[in-house]
């Protein structure tokens, strides 16, 4: 056994075709050859470039947001602040850089981490101890191995859209599931097997033929786990991703992206990312049945604007002229419509907390 694609093949030839979510499932975090496992994927020598890979003043306009709604919830003396799938770990040493000087707000700061990738832990380790915070975070391979009290704030960037989803097509033979089999000359191909009724009841009943709806109980799962989180201490989640916000939204957004192109997702299983879009209407409803309160969501570009990310990027080019290109750059790449600023929403939810959240 020496590659994903013969652990793969094992389990089709044993099992039978399936479904997207254990592909996907496998591909990005199998214990020995996940795609988060075995590298760290970000820059321009890697795959992809997120948000914080872009600039500091991504996580420093999201560390003024915890600040500010820590403040205005009275300043409690110990507030969790648990990211979710951090990378390497940059959002969250631009965080600690950012809140510096907000008296009392690193007294009170307890990192935690949700992470499977053992390469990118230690990634995180390292980011944070070379931003200068000293308390020792913990690490968790996921949600439900958290337990934490007190406020809470949970911050997802480019993490929703990594777990597993399933995909159903509606077919003249009615509701299919979308599945990964082998095809005659050996290589994984796309099929479709019968759908199980747990997910077809719940299918929009006007579908046409060709439909493609999507559904994760993976980033179901999550929500109820981060609004359990957030009730129980009181806080806050703020989740960024790129997705949709309306009802039943419909289509094929499963995609894989290599060397910062996009590549078909049965290729190269276990070496480039698998993401798809992300539900917000879907994970705000969840939120809201859970008793939390929930927020439409804004584009990235207005978030980072009303935090004031302008003023910042003028301070920076102050302090250093000779970088004055790079940051302007990283500015408009950040918050322009035609880049992330409309792609990336942002979406909070809170609980028992007395401030607003900055949307
Ligand atoms: C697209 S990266 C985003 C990284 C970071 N938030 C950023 O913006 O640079 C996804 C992150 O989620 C982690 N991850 C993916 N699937 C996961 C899972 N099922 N459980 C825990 N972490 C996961 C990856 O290892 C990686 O750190």
């Amino acid at each position: 056994m020496n590659s994903l694609k013969d652990v793969l093949k094992k389990y089709i030839a044993a099992d039978g075709p399936m479904h997207l979510a254990r592909y996907m499932e496998m591909c990005l975090t199998h214990p020995e050859f996940g795609y988060y496992v075995t590298r760290d994927p970000f820059g321009t020598k890697g795959d992809f470039i997120t948000a914080p890979e872009v600039s500091q003043m991504f996580g420093e306009m999201i560390g003024l947001w915890a600040a500010m709604l820590w403040s205005d919830s009275g300043k409690p003396e110990k507030l969790n602040v648990i990211e979710l799938g951090a990378g390497r770990g940059t959002l969250m040493a631009d965080f600690i850089r950012g809140t510096v000087k907000v008296p009392r707000f690193h007294d009170a700061l307890h990192i935690a981490f949700v992470e499977k990738s053992p390469v990118l832990q230690d990634k995180q380790k390292c980011s944070v101890g070379d931003a200068g915070f000293t308390r020792t975070p913990i690490w968790a391979e996921d949600i439900d191995g958290l337990d934490v009290d007190g406020m809470t704030f949970i911050i997802g960037n480019e993490f929703i859209d990594a777990l597993p989803i399933r995909q159903f097509e509606y077919t003249d033979k009615g509701w299919m599931e979308r599945c990964v089999g082998i095809s005659e000359n050996g290589a994984l191909s796309m099929g479709l097997i019968a759908a199980d009724t747990l997910f077809t009841a719940h299918l929009p009943k006007d579908a046409a033929i060709g439909d493609i709806y999507e559904r994760s109980p993976a980033r179901d799962h999550y929500m109820e786990r981060i609004a359990a989180l957030i009730k129980s201490n009181s806080g806050a989640a703020l989740l960024i991703d790129y997705g949709h916000d309306t009802s039943d939204a419909k289509g094929d957004t499963f995609q894989a992206m290599h060397e910062h192109a996009f590549v078909d997702p049965l290729d190269n299983a276990g070496n480039a990312d698998l993401t798809s879009h992300v539900d917000f209407y879907r994970l705000r409803k969840i939120a809201k049945a859970a008793g939390c309160d929930v927020f439409p969501s804004a584009s990235q570009g207005e978030f980072l604007h009303k935090l004031g990310i302008g003023q910042r990027a003028q301070i920076l080019v102050e302090s250093a002229p000779e970088k004055g290109a790079e940051i302007y750059e990283a500015y408009k790449r950040l918050t322009d419509d035609d880049k992330m600023g409309k792609l990336f929403k942002v979406m909070p939810i809170t609980s028992n907390i007395n401030g607003t959240p900055i949307i």
